[in-house]
């Protein structure tokens, strides 16, 4: 509960560098998650280059943080293995929430940028990475060495919950 009540979307990174075995350790994270008929149909790129972060910042909105982080891993879902997008949605959520979980068990920070299914946002991230058209790109999850600090959530709220007893 400790983690899960701390995780929280980090925009702003200090130029410390990402190393690769932490970037692995997270998506082992991700891969761990369950998938409807586990067919895992998940997909990632990472990349560690600040020229192609500028301009992913650049072409999509909402994304500035990219630029500056350590790294990105862009989230994609492959229909050639499951064909309805409504559960590479789901899927790929379940993967993203266990990868930023990860990241922030290791002290690392994540702001997890939707892609799909806007339009404005995919058709461009699929020019610049030359994603082809059986994969859906569900994320960009920015990652890096945090560089501001936020309070805990405490979001339960009793007023969401029904129970049905008997
Ligand atoms: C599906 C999804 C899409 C999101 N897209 C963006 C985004 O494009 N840009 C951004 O800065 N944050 C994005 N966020 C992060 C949310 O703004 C953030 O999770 C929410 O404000 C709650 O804050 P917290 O993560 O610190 O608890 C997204 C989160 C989710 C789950």
């Amino acid at each position: 509960m400790e983690i899960l009540n701390t995780r929280r979307s980090i925009r702003k990174y200090t130029d410390r560098p990402v190393e690769d075995e932490l970037l692995v350790q997270m998506l082992e994270a991700a891969m761990n998650a369950p998938t409807a008929r586990n067919l895992q149909e998940w997909k990632f790129i990472v990349i560690k280059n600040k020229e192609l972060q500028a301009k992913i910042a650049e072409a999509l909105p909402n994304t500035h943080m990219s630029a500056h982080a350590g790294a990105c891993i862009v989230v994609l879902g492959d229909k050639t293995i499951q064909p309805k997008d409504e559960y590479i949605y789901v899927d790929c959520g379940a993967a993203i929430e266990n990868l930023l979980l990860e990241a922030h068990s290791l002290g690392l920070g994540c702001c997890w940028c939707a892609v799909g299914p806007n339009e404005d946002r995919i058709a461009p991230l699929r020019d610049l990475l030359n994603i082809d058209g059986h994969l859906v790109p569900v994320a960009n999850i920015a990652v890096g060495w945090p560089n501001e600090e936020k309070e805990a959530n405490h979001r339960y709220d009793e007023q969401k919950v029904s129970w049905i007893k008997e």
